[in-house]
């Protein structure tokens, strides 16, 4: 018996470290230790054996199971660690691959410079409204004190659509559409796009503006200096240079253009600005009664200043770029500087 249980043993293990998969270990677990397999049937033998023997016997029969139920629990648990390897393996990521950039969107030079000024009008109480750019005659000119006859109009070379409609030459529409549904008092800038027949190294046919106008009782031509002063001075510096000269708007009186000092040559005089010294930035006023007329307010009561100002010009002087047609252009190898 002890030979057998020996011989049996032997033969399991041998077979064992043949095993060449967890199936092939299975089969072999079933074959020495399953139910009606080699080595519970000996216990069953061991019936025929004088009483003496039995409980030695036994014993080895147990040794000999646990003995080879361990080295089966080895070798399962050797394969299952393979596999799991295996597994691990295939399923691996480089995580050293580059991934795919998206590349990030920036703002053009003209919408940064337009936000800037919003931001600075925003904080001074001024709220945005805005206008259509395919408009009336009537609120381009008519309404700003520009009849059809009027010599000014010369001034803005107009894309007219028929008698009546035209683009927009330039944002002091917006002055009476907001008038007309409000009441002062009124602090109010407009942001667009104005449209006019010109092209060249300074003009495009469609260019930015920001019109800006305060209405209410009292106001005067020296908070239009105060508040022109300020917003020039936080947009290019504390201490830029800055002067108000006499012109001319049908729809303001009196009537002035602002300059800076040139931000390029710092006054001495330059191409920039023409040997001058100055940069022309603003054209501003008290808003005229014909235009309070226009829109039923009583001239006795109210008054106010606008002015507006050229979005392209800015950015040209803040960002140092000599050519206007580059910010239309939409060349990325330019765009990307910004
Ligand atoms: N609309 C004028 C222009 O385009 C600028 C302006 C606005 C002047 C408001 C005075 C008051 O040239």
């Amino acid at each position: 018996m002890t030979e057998k249980l020996n011989g049996l043993l032997k033969e399991a293990l041998s077979e064992l470290s043949k095993a060449s998969a967890k199936e092939a270990v299975l089969l072999i677990k079933a074959k020495y230790l399953g139910r009606k397999g080699e080595i519970p049937s000996l216990l069953k033998e061991m019936g025929a054996l004088p009483p003496e023997g039995r409980k030695q016997a036994g014993e080895a029969i147990n040794r000999a199971k646990d003995r080879l139920e361990e080295e089966v629990e080895k070798a399962l648990s050797s394969f299952q660690e393979r596999e799991k390897e295996e597994k691990l393996r295939k399923e691996r990521v480089d995580i050293t691959l580059p991934g795919r950039r998206i590349p990030p969107g920036g703002k053009h030079p003209v919408t940064q410079i337009m936000n800037e000024v919003e931001e600075i009008f925003y904080g001074l109480g001024f709220d945005i409204e805005e206008g259509p750019e395919v408009e009336l005659d009537y609120y381009n000119f008519e309404a700003l004190n520009l009849p059809k006859d009027h010599p000014a109009r010369d001034m803005q070379d107009t894309f007219y659509i028929n008698e009546e409609v035209l683009l927009r030459t330039h944002t002091s529409p917006v002055q009476i559409r907001v008038m007309e549904k409000k009441r002062p008092p009124l602090r109010v800038i407009a942001p667009g796009t104005v449209y006019r027949r010109d092209s060249d190294i300074t003009h495009t046919p469609m260019f930015h503006q920001v019109e800006g106008f305060m209405v209410d009782k009292g106001v005067t031509f020296s908070n239009l200096k105060g508040v022109l002063t300020l917003f020039l001075h936080k947009l290019f510096g504390e201490d830029t240079g800055i002067r108000f000269r006499p012109s001319f708007f049908p729809f303001t009186e009196p009537s002035a253009e602002i300059d800076i000092r040139c931000v390029i040559c710092g006054g001495k005089g330059c191409r920039v600005c023409k040997g001058s010294g100055w940069l022309e930035i603003l054209g501003a006023g008290m808003i005229h009664p014909g235009v309070f007329r226009a829109v039923n307010y009583d001239t006795e009561e109210y008054s106010g200043f606008a002015f507006g100002l050229g979005i392209e010009r800015i950015a040209m002087l803040k960002f140092g770029i000599d050519d206007l047609r580059l910010f239309f252009e939409n060349d990325l190898r330019f765009l990307r500087q910004f």
